[in-house]
Formats: C-alpha cells, sequence, structure tokens
C-alpha cells in the first residue's frame, strides 16, 4: 500500500527495557518503509539503553521520522517542530529522520536551532555513533549520506510491535528518477540486501511465531540479490515456504521490472498473496513519457492481462496521480478509461504536488489546484463505483481471514483477506477467533472499501 503521510503512526515496542534511564519518543509520518524504519530505529534506541515512553512530555530524546512525498510536507514538519519549541527548556533533545531530514539537511538547524540531530534514512546504520555524540553534547550532528551509500540498515534488534504480522525490507532506495518524485533524493540509490539475511530474518520471524510477512522496497520487484543467489521471484518461493508462513505480501512493485514469473510464483504457492499493487500513476502513454515512467499504456496493459489470467483470483491496486503539468482533459479520460479496464480493487489517487529537486519542479505546475481536485473527485467517484460493482460480485464467496480486532459495538471480528480486502465478520457462537489466527468467513453483505460475513466453519 501507499504511503498516507496524514497518518501518525505510533509503534510502542513492549516491554521496555524498565531499568533505563534515558527516555525516547518517536513519532513516525508516512509509508510502510517509514513505519520499518521506526522499528528498526526502536529496535537501535533499546540496545543502545534507551526506553520507549509514550509522550514528548516524559521524553528526554525526541524523534520525529519526516515523509516528504507530498503536499508541503517540509512545512508540516517545521509546524510541528514548531510546537516542540516550548520544550527546549526543559532540556529535551530533538532529532529529525527520514526524508524531510534528507531534504532539507542543515536548514532544520537554521529554521529549528534546537533540533540537535538531522538524519536521512541511507545514515542510519550509523545511529549508534550518532547517539554516543548526542550524548556527549554535539548539538549539530548531521547523518546525510543519500546517494553514495552500498548499505542497507540491517539490524537483528527490530522492534516489530504486531506479533503475527511484520515487514522486512528487502530493498533500498530508488534509481528510477520520475519526473514528480522526490524519493531518489531522500532515500538514495537502489541497494538490495542478499537474499541469504532475507531469509534468515524470515526465518527467525516464522520461529517466533509471525505467519504474514511483507517484503517491502521502494521498488520491490527491482530485488538483485548481490550475491546472484536468487530473482524476485525465487525469494517470493523461498520465503512463502518457509515452515509456520501463511502468508507473503510485497509492496511495491514497479511495472517496469513486473515479470511474468512473479505470476507464476503466486499461481504455484497458495501463502503468497492474491494481491499486487502496482502503480499506473497515469494512463496516458504521452504523460508517462514525461513523466519518466519508462513504460506505455499498453506495456502495463499487457503485464495486467498476465495477472487477470492468473488461476488465482488476484487483487490489483494502483496509485494515480491528476494534474501532472501538461496533462490535457484528453490524457486525464485516458486514465479514466484505463481504470475502467483494468478494474481495480483500490486506487489511491494524488493531486501532483511539486516536490524540490525533481525535475518537474522545472515544469510549470500548470493545472490549477481546482482543477486537480475536480479530476481527482471524478477518479474516486468513478472508483467507487468500479469497487461497488465488484466488491458485490464478492456475496457469497468464502475467503480466508486473517484476525486482525474487535469491533465489540458491532459484534464483529476485523480481519483481511489475502487479496488484502477487509472482511468483517460475525464470529460462531461460543468461537471467538483470537487475534493473529486464521478462519474462513462467508460474504453476506458488501460496501465499496470492505466486505462483511459470518464465520463458517470448513468442513
Ligand atoms: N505528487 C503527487 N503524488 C505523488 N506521488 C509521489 N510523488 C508525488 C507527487 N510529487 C504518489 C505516487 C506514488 C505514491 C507513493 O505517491 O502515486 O506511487
Ligand atoms: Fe518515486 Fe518513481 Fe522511484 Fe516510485 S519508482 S519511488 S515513484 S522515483
Amino acid at each position: 500500500m501507499p504511503d498516507n503521510p496524514q497518518n501518525v503512526t505510533s509503534i510502542i515496542a513492549a516491554p521496555p527495557s524498565a531499568g533505563a534511564k534515558k527516555t525516547f519518543y518517536l513519532e513516525t509520518f508516512g509509508c510502510q518503509m517509514n513505519v520499518h524504519d521506526s522499528e528498526k530505529v526502536i529496535g537501535t534506541l533499546l540496545r543502545q539503553g534507551y526506553r520507549q515512553v509514550e509522550t514528548v512530555e516524559e521524553a528526554d530524546l525526541v524523534f520525529y521520522n519526516t515523509c516528504s512525498i507530498r503536499d508541503k510536507a517540509e512545512q508540516k514538519v517545521f509546524n510541528r517542530l514548531n510546537d516542540y519549541k516550548k520544550f527546549q527548556k526543559q532540556g529535551k533533545k530533538f532529532a529529525v529522520l527520514g526524508c524531510v531530514a534528507q531534504q532539507e539537511g542543515e536548514k532544520i538547524f537554521e529554521k529549528a536551532p534546537y533540533v540537535s540531530l538531522v538524519a536521512g534514512s541511507a545514515s542510519y546504520n550509523n545511529l549508534p555513533q550518532m547517539l554516543v555524540q548526542l550524548e556527549a553534547g554535539n548539538t549539530r550532528i548531521t547523518g546525510l549520506d543519500d546517494r553514495q551509500t552500498d548499505l542497507t540498515f540491517e539490524t537483528e534488534f527490530t522492534a516489530r510491535t504486531n506479533p503475527h504480522r511484520g515487514y522486512i525490507t528487502i530493498i533500498e532506495g530508488c534509481d528510477k528518477f520520475c519526473a514528480y518524485c522526490v524519493v531518489p533524493y531522500t532515500r538514495g540509490k537502489e541497494r538490495s540486501r542478499t537474499s541469504d539475511s532475507v531469509l534468515a530474518e524470515a526465518r527467525k520471524m516464522a520461529d517466533l511465531g509471525y505467519t504474514d510477512i511483507q517484503l517491502l522496497g521502494q521498488n520491490v520487484n527491482a530485488f538483485a540479490d548481490p550475491l546472484g543467489k536468487k530473482t524476485f521471484a525465487e525469494l517470493l518461493y523461498a520465503v512463502g515456504e518457509l515452515p509456520g508462513i501463511r502468508r507473503v505480501r510485497f509492496t511495491t512493485s514497479h511495472p517496469r521490472h513486473f515479470s511474468r514469473d512473479i505470476i507464476e510464483a503466486i499461481d504455484a504457492l497458495p501463502t503468497l498473496c492474491d494481491h499486487v499493487h502496482l502503480p499506473v500513476q497515469s494512463g496516458s502513454s504521452r504523460v508517462l513519457n514525461a513523466m519518466h515512467r519508462e513504460y506505455t499504456r499498453e506495456m502495463y496493459l499487457e503485464k495486467v492481462s498476465w495477472i487477470k489470467a492468473s488461476k488465482r483470483q488476484i487483487a490489483l491496486t494502483t496509485d494515480l496521480i491528476v494534474g501532472f503539468p501538461g496533462e490535457t482533459p484528453a490524457d486525464f479520460e485516458e486514465t479514466i478509461t484505463l481504470m475502467h479496464e483494468c478494474q481495480f480493487d483500490a486506487v489511491f489517487g494524488f493531486k501532483y504536488s511539486p516536490r524540490p529537486n525533481t525535475p518537474a519542479i522545472t515544469m510549470e505546475d500548470s493545472i490549477p489546484d481546482e482543477e486537480k481536485a475536480r479530476r481527482l473527485q471524478i477518479l474516486l467517484d468513478r472508483q467507487r463505483e468500479i469497487q461497488r460493482v465488484n466488491y458485490e460480485k464478492q456475496v457469497g464467496k468464502i475467503f480466508e481471514v486473517m484476525v486482525e480486532g474487535f469491533n465489540e459495538a458491532r459484534g464483529q471480528v476485523n480481519g483481511r483477506t489475502s487479496q488484502n480486502v477487509t472482511l468483517n465478520f460475525t464470529a460462531l457462537p461460543q468461537h471467538t477467533p483470537s487475534i493473529g489466527s486464521y478462519v474462513t468467513a462467508r460474504v453476506i453483505k458488501s460496501f465499496p472499501n470492505s466486505l462483511v460475513g459470518e464465520m463458517v466453519v470448513q468442513g
């Protein structure tokens, strides 16, 4: 799934090392990569003897893991840092991590002088040393290694909070330089972990009782094993075949690297989830070219035809941008027709937002915001209708769901299908399934974004 910069994710690692005196608070914005980076940062901090707390007030050290993908994100970060200003007299220290840290660099010290540490994700390997400097009283510590590093951020001390489902990064950074996108500048060049180290981590998680693993990468299917032992599809097989693993997802796939063997793997191995997130961005080959996506509408549709031809019911989701510089009404119409052709199971639509350093920043942001908003609304309305019709077709079908939680008020159990669809269901009498377990449910009702069902005993 794509990011959601509006969402703050609170990751509280339990149990904290109770005796530790130094405390930290960490707040995360943005995509799953950021959320998972925070899990690794938390693990590193706990390892260094810090204790995690739930409020800024209680913390000696405040970390803010930022996202800069869209919408004047930098400004939001500075506004937030401004809120923190009142705490500076209490001797708290502040650290800005993530994409805004990498993008704005030392400018952050100028605008928010009470910040002592600014580090982008490509330098998290050096966090232990940076913490030593912080404790020594250094107030201008930077970790701004962007495209230099060949290293990935790996640690045995990842503080995962969900005991059933967990992320594993397999590739970091991006070398695609899409014209609108800030990621290649904030997350550095593409670098893959070895398949051996990914598998060792997955095995360890399976031993701990994890059943659901999500492989992460900005371009997950550009994975290139540095030792050349496994292709991406072979890695999927290897993780999916580990004893105890019941679900493997991977995100985000780039259409350019989306090869047939990925679908063949899903077809062959039931533990690989019936879901592909394949951002297309636009339905117009002309706009795709201007975006430097390096595929055409037709090439994308060909890959979609492989997915649709699968023996499995593979859900297809995408990201779309409206109002890219020069997008004409006819281009936009092509995006709408593409949506209908692909019958996406979910669409994440965004208004184009000019980003610093990107090639598109030099193009005129020619579409007024009201027009972008209008196009986005049309797109979302059309997609809602597509989903309404398609979700309705699921009524009567039986799905395996992983139990995620409970809605006491509605008397429902919240679950997720292999297709990544939310299925809320009523449990069998005397049989409330536990979180993390897998049960089957029959769909009895549908909404455009979720299904409602009842638990059944699979005979
Ligand atoms: N403006 C709007 N949307 C963007 N995305 C990335 N950069 C921008 C931008 N400058 C969207 C893309 C990407 C998703 C994560 O965010 O659709 O797939
Ligand atoms: Fe950004 Fe394009 Fe890289 Fe995706 S592939 S992270 S959109 S530059």
